[in-house]
């Protein structure tokens, strides 16, 4: 059986809605996890159906520790999400990786320590890989959406997910970039580990606000400059989600590992007899 293709967008800082959806209306969700960050917005681009969720709520209402990352993938799932391409504000850590570029980012460091990092909990007991934390398919088709609206696009990159909500020292941020980390964003994680373990292709694409604080002639990163670049990034990211339609037509594909077998052979607890 084929499932339809079913587009999912999670936006970040400055992503609260996304323009040119038919028929779009906010639907409520409940999930067993509780309510997702807000409404989704479901309508369709190009005779395929999209669901959209700010990730921090409209007004932007939850703070990277308080996003109820649960319910928000649950809410995806039981919307039928098939593709979900997350889309984040990050600093940069490397020279190259400049404000206004995007990062389709392929690896995580998971720094993140007050959150509930997975679905499964005692009574049912799974455990997924994450070795290759994204969906390959659908990462390479956001790069080419990238390049096709013109943004400058770092087809890789490592994401260090930090709690916050306080920016890091200088020491941590140097720290990260001995470890070769590329950009550093507060909300990744357990983002993409959740998605893997409920079965959905997942992406993320980092858009770069700021220089962090390691590079010396940028000031250290402040809210004022994340909010004016995240701003001055959304059209290009609303650009980006609405030329995803047109390179994922037709039938949801199946990924040969992880993604949507990611729960093949995952589960520990003995069957019920
Ligand atoms: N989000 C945007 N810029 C950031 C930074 N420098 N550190 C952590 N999160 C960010």
């Amino acid at each position: 059986m084929t499932a339809e293709r079913v587009i999912g967008v999670i936006g970040g800082s400055g992503v609260y809605d996304i323009a040119g959806l038919e028929g779009a209306t906010w639907q409520a969700v409940e999930t067993t996890f509780g309510a997702p960050s807000d409404e989704l917005l479901v309508g369709y681009y190009d005779g395929v159906k999209m669901v959209f969720l700010p990730r921090h709520g409209r007004g932007h209402r939850f703070t990277p520790t308080s996003v109820p990352y649960r319910a928000n993938i649950a809410a995806m799932k039981m919307m039928g999400v098939t593709d979900l391409v997350a889309v984040s504000a990050v600093g940069s850590l490397r020279e190259d990786y400049a404000p206004g570029d995007f990062v389709v980012v392929d690896q995580y460091i998971d720094r993140t320590f007050a959150r509930a990092k997975s679905f499964f909990d005692t009574g049912l007991v799974g455990h997924v890989s994450v070795a290759h934390p994204t969906c390959a398919r659908l990462s390479a088709l956001c790069a080419e959406a990238a390049r096709k609206i013109g943004v400058t696009v770092h087809a890789g990159g490592t994401y260090v997910a930090m709690e916050g909500p306080q920016f890091s020292t200088q020491a941590e941020s140097e720290l990260y970039r001995s470890w070769h980390a590329d950009v550093i964003g507060m909300t990744g994680m357990p983002e993409a580990k959740l998605a893997r373990e409920a079965e959905m292709c997942y992406a993320c694409v980092a858009m770069v606000t700021d220089f962090d604080c390691w590079h010396p002639d940028h000031d250290a990163v402040d809210v004022a400059q994340v909010v004016a670049t995240a701003i001055a990034n959304a059209d290009k990211a609303r650009n980006l989600v609405a030329a995803l339609p047109a390179l994922l037509k037709g039938p949801a594909e199946t990924c040969a590992k992880g993604c949507t077998h990611a729960l093949d052979g995952a589960i520990m607890t003995a069957p019920a007899k």
